[in-house]
């Protein structure tokens, strides 16, 4: 072991001068600490660890090393190592679909990746799942439905275990039982000293509400407990629209609010805008259930003359492997940015508002550029899914029973080219501040309550300072990790 670790290590010096010594020696110390788990940059483990960000601007950030850890032990060491060598940035990486620079890549520093942690077991007697950190959800809700059971996750099969559950993480089931985050009732995190702790919700119920959206900023999770229900046969599927049934389309969404929609129903709203002007939208449907409801603004928007549609009764992991498939095929450079915007019962007009001011900015640049596109998704947050985190013992984001109807958006856009990386991510900042100037206008100045969930938020968006409980969140954090491990030394939203 110690000949062979000195032959990377004098390779590594060889070939990749621009590497600081500091980081090489952590990886070194690392690599005897957890003889076996780390890769330097020559190997074939690094580059296809390296490749498999979702957004491809990431491939260009070239760690030191990448660490694959196949336990909390493993995990420890690393930090441990970390924290003697001060100098050096490092990031965690689950699936590697948060798109935002630093946040789950690191360059010239060590990247520790789950992605030899893998899969989910079913406690029968306890009716949890035992989650490892790594993977996608491909790879955990099949091996659940073996069993009749399935646990809040993504709604895409693709997106990874580990940042969906620490950041909060919308389900389609979020309705019936809170955010995804809000189902696990065990943690095992290594902490900023590299300690391994497990954190039961019942316990400490505050260190769990602080672990439900605070990403990366508490610990290194190392396994999950999770609730799981059950699960059969469900319904729905992606049906694409031409942009000439848009006021169908949000009519029928603003009634998905209005009336009040069957928990079991979920949606995902997306209009995209690509070159020569094409425009479009793409609804995601689910039911819990084997038929879809036949009132309400669901069944409103299954009435929409469609140019093409997979919706079906067919198994859950079956509906999420091929809603994965379109943005799987997207190799580009990708911005996510968020808000919250709330549900105005008088005001059915603010979706297209919006979906015009985004097109105003965006659609001349697609055109010009020819990139892959650009869209915004709506996602239902209606007042229910409040009521289940309380019941749950609530979240970081701060949801209560007491919340009203709201929607996050995912703003999106894929490009081609590294000049353009600013560009995308102003025009959806643009698009973000003026929808804030105008909220107080739509709501005629009442006060209402919008964080951000993490998971959709990009580059320069404040997620944590959306949150209500910022200051003692903020406490929580200094005081578990008082030298600013997670705070300071890795990309993230931090506190
Ligand atoms: C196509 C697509 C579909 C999506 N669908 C959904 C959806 O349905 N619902 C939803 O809520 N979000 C969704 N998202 C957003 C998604 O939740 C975030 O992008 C999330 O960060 C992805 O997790 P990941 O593990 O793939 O990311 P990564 O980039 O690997 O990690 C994201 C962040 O989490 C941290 N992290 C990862 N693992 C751990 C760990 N074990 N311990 C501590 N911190 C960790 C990382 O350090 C990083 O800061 C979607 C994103 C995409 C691109
Ligand atoms: C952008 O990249 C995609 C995929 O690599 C390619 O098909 C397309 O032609 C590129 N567009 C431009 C304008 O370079
Ligand atoms: C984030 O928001 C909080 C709360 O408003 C604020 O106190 C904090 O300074 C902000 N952080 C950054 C980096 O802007």
């Amino acid at each position: 072991m110690q000949a062979s670790c000195a032959r990377v290590m004098a390779l590594a010096t060889l070939v990749l001068g621009s590497l600081s010594p500091e980081a090489l020696d952590a990886c070194k110390a690392i690599s005897s600490a957890a003889p076996g788990r780390v890769a330097m940059q020559s190997s074939l483990q690094y580059n296809k660890e390296v490749n498999s960000y979702w957004s491809i601007a990431l491939h260009d950030v070239r760690p030191a090393c990448v660490v694959f850890p196949k336990s909390a032990t493993d995990i420890s060491a690393a930090v441990k190592i970390l924290n003697k060598h001060e100098k050096v940035r490092f990031a965690v990486k689950s699936g590697g679909h948060s798109v935002t620079p630093t946040h789950s890549s690191v360059e010239d520093g060590v990247l520790i990746t789950t992605s030899a942690m893998v899969g989910a077991t079913f406690d029968k007697e306890r009716m949890v799942a035992y989650v490892k950190p790594g993977g996608k959800w491909n790879d955990v809700i099949p091996m659940l439905e073996k069993s009749g059971v399935t646990m809040l996750g993504g709604r895409i099969g693709i997106v990874g275990v580990g940042g969906l559950l620490t950041q909060g993480g919308i389900s389609f089931l979020s309705s019936q039982y809170g955010l995804a985050a809000d189902n696990i009732v065990e943690w095992e995190i290594v902490m900023a000293d590299g300690s391994i702790k497990r954190v039961k919700a019942e316990e400490e119920p505050e260190l769990a509400r602080a672990l439900r959206g605070s990403g990366n900023q508490f610990g290194i999770v190392s396994q999950f407990t999770t609730n799981v229900y059950p699960i059969g046969k469900v319904w729905g599927g992606t049906r694409l629209y031409a942009a000439d049934k848009a006021s169908q389309i949000f009519d029928a969404y603003h009634n998905t609010f209005k009336k009040g929609e069957d928990t079991k129903a979920a949606i995902i709203l997306s209009t995209f805008w690509s070159p020569f002007n094409v425009q479009f939208f793409i609804i995601f449907y689910f039911y819990d259930g084997p038929f879809p409801p036949t009132s309400g603004g669901f069944a409103q928007l299954l009435n929409i003359p469609y140019t093409t549609s997979t919706t079906r009764t067919q198994s859950y992991s079956n509906l999420l492997r091929e809603n994965g498939e379109l943005p799987d095929a997207l190799k580009a450079r990708i911005s996510f940015h968020t808000t919250t915007v709330p549900y105005v019962p008088d005001r059915p007009d603010i979706y297209e508002e919006i979906r015009a001011k985004f097109g105003s900015l965006t659609q001349h640049e697609i055109n010009q550029r020819l990139i892959p596109e650009c869209s915004i998704s709506f996602e239902p947050i209606p007042a229910t899914v409040g009521k289940q985190s309380e019941k749950r013992g609530g979240n970081a984001l701060g949801l209560t029973a007491d919340d009203p109807d709201r929607m996050m958006l995912a703003i999106e856009c894929a490009w081609n080219l590294s000049s353009d990386d600013d560009l995308f991510v102003r025009l959806s900042e643009e698009l973000t501040d003026w929808i804030e100037e105008q909220i107080p206008e739509w709501t005629k100045g009442r006060d209402i309550y919008l964080p951000y969930l993490m998971n959709d938020a990009g580059k320069g968006q404040n997620a944590t300072g959306t949150y209500r409980d910022f200051g003692k969140l903020k406490a929580l954090q200094a005081e578990l990790d008082p030298n600013g491990l997670f705070r300071t030394r890795t990309g993230g939203f931090s506190y």
